[in-house]
């Protein structure tokens, strides 16, 4: 498919970057994928972990029958992370933090990368390998690269587990809503490399949409979220995003 070009990004979409006050951006896994992490739907992604599904390993249940063996399985994935740095498209969205009176940074990714590359308050829906939770007391702990994490919660003692929202897992209370409130209040809505298809976070674009923000995807292909869009840019993130205030 055609790689989007500086020209063909249009005016309306130029000068609603220039005016809006409040804007919202969603990621996914394509927004890594420049960094060397695999998407889950671009077959980057090993279906099997030792014989086991990936959708099992990640899964509530797994939790529950075999806590080591889901953490073997995050403290693998963290050691391929660890040297992956952001690319230019994590680093375009820091900056367009500056750029407006209100800006919102919703992921689904676990990564930790948008934080790597200086953005802040990042909502992060499904959140982040780089942390630790008690299963009991739900005190987190940040795991610190190349550092040996702990099994037990300080507080209360009971064992901790990967803070990630797991196969069968509802997101943590509250980040959802926070994230559609800010979906409802936007003028610009930027939905960067995800396949749309995850809900609750795939129903942010349409909160957007529907309260009538101008809605554009950015993505390599097109997507389930692609028609309800006013502007969709194919190509890639890290290549299209800093042509959108240049
Ligand atoms: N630039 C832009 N888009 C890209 C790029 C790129 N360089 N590379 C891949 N993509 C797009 C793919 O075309 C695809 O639409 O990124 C999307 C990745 O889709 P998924 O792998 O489905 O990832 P995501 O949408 O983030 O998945 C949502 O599903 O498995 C769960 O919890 C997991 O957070 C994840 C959720």
């Amino acid at each position: 498919m055609q790689t989007v070009q500086r020209q063909s990004i249009s005016d309306e979409l130029r000068d609603r970057f220039e005016s809006a006050k409040s804007v919202l951006v969603l990621t996914g896994a394509g927004v890594s994928a420049e960094s060397g992490v695999p998407t889950f739907r671009g077959g980057g992604n090993s279906a099997v972990w030792k014989g086991m599904p990936f959708d099992l390993i990640s899964s509530a249940r797994m939790v529950e029958r075999d806590l080591p063996r889901v953490w073997e399985w995050f403290d693998y994935r963290r050691t391929l992370l660890q040297p992956l740095e952001p690319n230019p498209a994590h680093k375009e969205i820091a900056r367009w933090e500056k750029l407006f009176q209100q800006f919102t940074l919703v992921t689904q990714n676990i990564d930790g990368l948008h934080q790597k590359a200086g953005s802040g308050g990042v909502i992060e829906l499904h959140g982040n390998i780089w942390r630790a939770r008690c299963v009991s007391c739900h005190a987190r702990y940040e795991i610190l690269a190349g550092e040996r994490r702990a099994d037990e919660c300080v507080g209360c003692g009971d064992r901790l587990r990967p803070d990630v929202v797991l196969f069968g897992e509802i997101l943590p209370r509250g980040v959802f809503e926070l994230a559609a409130e800010s979906a409802q209040e936007c003028e610009l809505c930027i939905v960067i490399g995800t396949s749309g298809i995850v809900y609750p976070a795939a129903s942010l674009p349409e909160i957007a949409k529907a309260a009538g923000a101008f809605l554009c995807e950015v993505n390599s292909e097109l997507t389930a979220v692609s028609e309800l869009c006013d502007e969709v840019l194919t190509g890639k993130a890290g290549e299209i995003l800093p042509m959108l205030t240049t």
